[in-house]
Parts: C-alpha cells; structure tokens; sequence
C-alpha cells in the first residue's frame, strides 16, 4: 500500500473560539469539532491530517516552513491574516507545496478589507462562505487535486 498523504491543516488568530465568536457569522461548530470531522474525513481517503491553530503568525510560519519534506498539501484559514500577511504569503510560496484556502464566511459579501487575500493568488483554490462546510469541501479538493 502506498503512503497515505499528510496534509497539514492550518487555523488563524481567534478560530480557537469558534462556536462562541460571533455565531451569527462562523457557526456553532467548534474548532475541535472541526479538527474531528477533518481527521474522519481524511482517514476514509487513506490521508493524515495535523491540525494546528495559533493566534501568533510567526508559530503559523514555522510550521508551514517545517512542513517541507513531511507534508503533501495545507489546508488554510488563515484568519484575519488573511487580509494582512505578507509574511504567510511568502511562507506558503517558498514551501512549495499545494495549498487550499478556506473561510467559514463569504468573505466577498462582507467588508472591504476582507475582499483581499493575499493566500488566493497561491493557492490552488479558495472555499468560502459554507461555514464549518468549507473546511470539508476544502479538505477533499487538495485530496482530489493530489491525487489528479
Ligand atoms: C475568516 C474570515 C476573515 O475575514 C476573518 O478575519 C476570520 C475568519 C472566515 O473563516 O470566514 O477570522 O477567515
């Protein structure tokens, strides 16, 4: 049997509090309800998830630069980062690998400065908008996506 695919699934500052923060807009599904149904989903794909949350961009860029050689794909909401981190861009161009990008909101129906992303140009796609659901149609396009 061939090695099952390690994607490293990423969560930005304030996802640690989803399913009390602002539910109206993210849902009540909790960070570690979704970090379950991810692993689920991956191991009836044959595929690993490592899931890391942190509110502090530098934790989110070391792991993305470790990632190099362990992991196949990143799955990534990067939160407010998303709008604002040079950095994370640049971080998950020089790993080199696939990444998906996901947000629980419809980040283009909402403010302006959420219009930006400066992940979108990197990625291989973006899922928006379906809230918890997005972390799972994300999760199996980079599945699809690698295995094409
Ligand atoms: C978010 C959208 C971002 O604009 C916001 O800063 C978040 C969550 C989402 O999943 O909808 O923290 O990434």
């Amino acid at each position: 049997m061939s090695e099952p695919l390690r994607i490293l699934v990423l969560h930005g500052p304030n996802l640690n509090l989803l399913g009390t923060r602002e539910p109206e807009v993210y849902g009540h599904t909790t960070l570690a309800e979704i970090d379950q149904e991810l692993a689920e989903l991956a191991k009836a794909r044959g595929a690993q998830i490592q899931a890391l949350q942190s509110n502090h961009e530098g934790v989110l860029i070391d792991r993305i630069q470790e990632a190099r050689g362990e992991i196949h794909g990143i799955l990534i909401n990067p939160g407010g980062l998303t709008h604002t981190s040079v950095s994370l861009r640049d971080a998950l161009v020089g790993v080199e690998l696939p990444i998906v990008e996901v947000h629980l909101s419809n980040v283009q129906a909402r403010e302006a400065f959420r219009h930006h992303s400066y992940v979108a140009g990197v990625a291989v796609g973006t899922v928006a908008g379906f809230g918890a659901r997005s972390y799972r149609l994300g999760l199996e396009a980079l599945l699809d996506h690698l295995s094409d």
